[in-house]
C-alpha cells in the first residue's frame, strides 16, 4: 500500500464518481445476445468469476477460499470455482445435495449456518462434511450424538455498523462466552478447533475485519490449552455499485498484517460470496412503457425488485443500471423512474435517475447483479424470474466475440 491510511483510501475511493456504467462493455456483443434472447435475462461472465476468485486469492495469499454459495448457486459458476481450486461454504441441505451432484467432496467444504436441524447436520456428515459452526450452548448440544465425527468452529459477534448488511446482530458468541462454549464442548468429549465471525457483508473499510482478526488472535493466545486449527474471517469483501470500493489488494493488506499475528499453524479461512459473483453477471431488460408523470419520466421495465432486481430490497444495493444504445453524455437528460412490470408500486429500481430520453424497446443493462438477486429472485404476479445466459468472456476486445 502507498503512504494513505486505510480511513484516508477508503474516503478517497468513496468520494471518485462512478464511470460510465457500460464503458468497458464490448456493445457489439451484448447487441448480439439482445438479437438472441428474449429480455429479461441475466449473463454470467464465467472470465469474470476466474478473475475476481484469483484477485481475492492473491489479496489473501494464505487463506484458504469457501465460496459461499448463497449469493449465487448457478451450477456453471460452482463447476468454474471447483475447477478454480475453492472450496465451498455450505448453510443448507439444498447448498449439500448441489455441490454433491457437482462432485464437490465434503472435505472441500465447510458448514457455517449457526443454527440447524438435526436432519441437516445428519445430511452434511452424510455427504463427508465435518466442520460446522456453532455460536450457542443449544446448538453445540445437537453435536453431541456426532463428538467422534466433527471438528466444530466457534462464531463470534463482531458488530459491524459500518457494513451494508450487518451480520453480527444476528448470530455470533461474544468474546465473554466463548470460555464457557469451549469446556462444554470439552465436557462432552467435542473437539473445538477454531473461531469464526463475519463482520457483514458489503465492508466498505477493512478495519472491522482488523479488529476482529486481533481479538481473535488475542483469544487463541490466551485460550493455550485448545489446539486451534482455524482462523474463519468470513466474507464482506466488498465490490462497487455506486460507490467505489477499495481495491480488493489495498482492502486485504491491513487484514493480511493483522493475521501475521495469529500462533504458528493456525491455518485461515474465508468465506468470499459477493465479492466472487457480484460482478460477475448483469441483467439485461427491456422497457415494455413509458408514461410522464408530473416532472418526470416514467419508464416501465420487463423485470424488476421482485425479480433479478430483489437485491434491492433484501441486500440494500443499488445497482449501475444505463441504457445500451450509445447516447451522447453533452445531450438532454430528464429525471426518470425505472420501474418493475408488476402491480405493486415498491416495485420500484429507480427513482432518481437522469437519463437521456428512451423509448419503447430499447435496452438497459445493470451491473454488479451477480449476487443476491437471482437468488433472492421470486415469481410475483407470475412473472418467470429471469434465466441465465452463461458466456465466457463477454468484454473480449480481441475477437469482438462472446
Ligand atoms: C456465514 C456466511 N458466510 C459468508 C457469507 C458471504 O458474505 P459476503 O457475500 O459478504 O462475502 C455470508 C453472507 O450472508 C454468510 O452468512
Amino acid at each position: 500500500m502507498d503512504k494513505q491510511s486505510v480511513p484516508e483510501l477508503v474516503e478517497s475511493f468513496a468520494e471518485q464518481t462512478h464511470p460510465d456504467v457500460l464503458q468497458e462493455f464490448d456493445r457489439a456483443s451484448l447487441e448480439e445476445l439482445v438479437a438472441k434472447h428474449e429480455t429479461p435475462f441475466m449473463v454470467l461472465d464465467l472470465e469474470e468469476v476466474d478473475y475476481q476468485f484469483k484477485a481475492l486469492q492473491a489479496a489473501l495469499p494464505n487463506a484458504k477460499l469457501f465460496y459461499a454459495l448463497k449469493a449465487l448457486s448457478h451450477p456453471e459458476l460452482v463447476k468454474r470455482l471447483k475447477s478454480l481450486g475453492s472450496y465451498f461454504d455450505l448453510a443448507t441441505i439444498g447448498e449439500v445435495e448441489l455441490v454433491e451432484s457437482l462432485g464437490i467432496q465434503g472435505h472441500q467444504c465447510i458448514h457455517t449456518h449457526p443454527i440447524k436441524k438435526d436432519k441437516e447436520i445428519k445430511r452434511a456428515i452424510e455427504f463427508g462434511c465435518t466442520r460446522f459452526v456453532v455460536d450457542n450452548a443449544e446448538e453445540l448440544k445437537k453435536f453431541y450424538p456426532y463428538a467422534e465425527k466433527v471438528e466444530l468452529i466457534i462464531r463470534l459477534s463482531f458488530r459491524s455498523p459500518q457494513a451494508i448488511v450487518d451480520l453480527s446482530r444476528k448470530f455470533g458468541c461474544t468474546l465473554e462466552e466463548l470460555p464457557e462454549m469451549v469446556n462444554q464442548a470439552r465436557e462432552n468429549g467435542i473437539s473445538i478447533v477454531g473461531l469464526s465471525f463475519h463482520v457483514g457483508s458489503q465492508t466498505m473499510s477493512p478495519m472491522t475485519h482488523v479488529n476482529a482478526v486481533r481479538s481473535s488472535v488475542a483469544a487463541m493466545k490466551v485460550m493455550r490449552d485448545v489446539k486451534w486449527k482455524f482462523l474463519d474471517i468470513g466474507g464482506g469483501f466488498p465490490i462497487s455499485y455506486q460507490e467505489q470500493a477499495l481495491p480488493i489488494a489495498d482492502f486485504c493488506a491491513p487484514i493480511v498484517e493483522a493475521l501475521s499475528e495469529l500462533p504458528e499453524g493456525v491455518e485461515v479461512f474465508a468465506e468470499p460470496g459477493r465479492f466472487i459473483a457480484g460482478p460477475a453477471m448483469i441483467e439485461v431488460v427491456s422497457v415494455v412503457g413509458k408514461a410522464k408523470r408530473g416532472a418526470r419520466m416514467w419508464y416501465y421495465l420487463d423485470d424488476g425488485v421482485y425479480g433479478g432486481f430483489s437485491g434491492q430490497m433484501y441486500d440494500h444495493a443499488t445497482y449501475p443500471v444505463a441504457p445500451l444504445k450509445p447516447f451522447d453524455p453533452t445531450g438532454d437528460f430528464y429525471p426518470s423512474v425505472l420501474a418493475g412490470p408488476t402491480c405493486d408500486s415498491i416495485d420500484v429500481v429507480s427513482e432518481d435517475m437522469e437519463l437521456p430520453e428512451l423509448e419503447v424497446g430499447d435496452i438497459l443493462i445493470g451491473k454488479q447483479m451477480g449476487a443476491y438477486t437471482i437468488a433472492s429472485a421470486t415469481e410475483f404476479n407470475y412473472y418467470p424470474k429471469p434465466k441465465v445466459v452463461v458466456v465466457e468472456d463477454i468484454f473480449d476486445p480481441e475477437t469482438g466475440s462472446l
